[in-house]
């Protein structure tokens, strides 16, 4: 066992190097550590990060993969919520590190706990409750708000399986308040037939979401009032224009955009799903894909005989991901080499057990639908 270490190795060493000494450290931390930690990569990591990862994955497959990993550290190359998950589905034992705290997502930063809960309360006081109500949260949201669907027989769900787990929902609820990405909550909503006007949108920040009590009552979907401000660049107008530029294309992207754009486009889903569909592509296939630009640039390098581009003319890139740079993951591997846990995610008992729930239950759920 290497001796612990009174200071943790300073960031700061890190910030000058050069790009290869940086590669090969992470490298040789890698090999010292050995099956003792696992690298997980989210498939908008940059490509410099990305390279190391020991698997790589949609939000999905990346949960399935920690509840799966046998290293004592896994280092979670991705944002908070997913480091979070990985924390609740691992085991007792295991420890997560997310190399920069900083990581978050903006989106799961739209909904609190505290305002869910009174949402729920001001559900309950109009009488909505009376009817069965099931709370279903995004991956993309606290461990706070996955243990409290987790304890009122919701679920957690994320763009690869929200069909399968909706329709299960539909079949055994009355309605469904989803939160807190309204347009992957719309989108996957309309897929079923609902109408829009029964789809009712939450503002947190207004009485009642804004809603009347009639509207509340007669929804079928209640969508929180979130969204991505990545996807969120992706507007209808560029599809029009890949429609009159370049008729060859096919319009890709990922269901946190919005309902406007994803009705234009010619197929939607996961990263994974993203990925997926240009591999099986033929040759000389053209494809304008809206989803985060690491994930756009890295599949044009790898299908140079395929047309890839990114489906709006600006710059897409989650700001929060790329913070994870080679530095933070060398600076995070050197330190758990010589005994230092840097940037631990710990999710509180209680949270844990309930958010576990709802996570077990997206995968079981989702396992059993195929
Ligand atoms: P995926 O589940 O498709 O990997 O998406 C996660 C995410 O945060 C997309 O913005
Ligand atoms: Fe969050 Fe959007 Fe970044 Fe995904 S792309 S992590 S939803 S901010």
């Amino acid at each position: 066992m290497p001796a612990v270490l009174e200071e943790v190795i300073p960031l700061d060493n890190y910030l000058a190097m050069p790009e290869t000494e940086l590669s090969e450290r992470i490298e040789a931390a890698r090999k010292e550590l050995g099956p003792r930690v696992v690298i997980l990569g989210h498939h908008y990591q940059r490509d410099d990060v990305v390279s190391h990862a020991d698997l790589t994955g949609d939000s999905y497959q990346l949960s399935v993969m920690a509840s799966k990993a046998e290293a004592e550290f896994i280092v979670f190359c991705g944002v908070h919520f997913m480091a979070e998950s990985a924390d609740i589905l691992g085991r007792p034992t295991q420890r997560v590190i997310l190399p920069d705290m900083g990581a978050g997502c903006s989106m799961a930063d739209m909904a609190s706990i505290d305002q869910v809960e009174d949402a729920w309360e001001q559900l309950e006081e109009i009488g909505v409750l009376e009817q069965k109500v099931a709370p279903i949260t995004y991956m993309n949201s606290s461990a706070a708000i996955k243990a409290f669907c987790g304890r009122n027989e919701g679920v957690v769900c994320t763009s690869s399986n929200a069909i399968p787990l909706f329709e299960i929902y539909l079949k055994n609820f009355d309605k469904m308040f989803f939160f807190p990405d309204q347009h992957l909550g719309r989108n996957t909503g309309a897929k079923f037939g609902i109408p829009l006007d029964k789809i009712v949108l939450w503002d947190p920040h207004k009485e009642l979401g804004g809603n009347t009590e009639e509207q509340l009552l007669g929804a079928k979907l209640i969508v929180w009032r979130g969204h991505c401000s990545v996807h969120g660049r992706f507007k209808d107008w560029q599809v029009d224009k890949i429609r009159e530029d370049h008729p060859e294309m096919k319009v890709l992207v990922h269901p946190e955009c919005p309902h406007e754009v994803v009705v234009k486009s010619d197929l939607d889903g996961s990263t994974s799903f993203i990925i997926k569909t240009v591999e099986e592509s033929p040759a000389g296939s053209a494809w304008a894909i809206g989803t985060e630009v690491n994930l756009v640039n890295r599949l044009e390098k790898r299908f140079p005989d395929k047309h890839i581009r990114l489906l709006a003319p600006d710059l897409c890139m989650c700001a929060t991901m790329f913070r994870i740079a080679p530095q933070n993951l060398a600076w995070a591997l050197e330190n758990l080499a010589v005994g230092n846990v840097v940037n631990e995610i710990v999710v509180e008992p209680e949270t844990k057990r309930w958010a576990n729930v709802a996570l077990r239950r997206m995968i079981d759920l989702t396992e059993k639908k195929g």
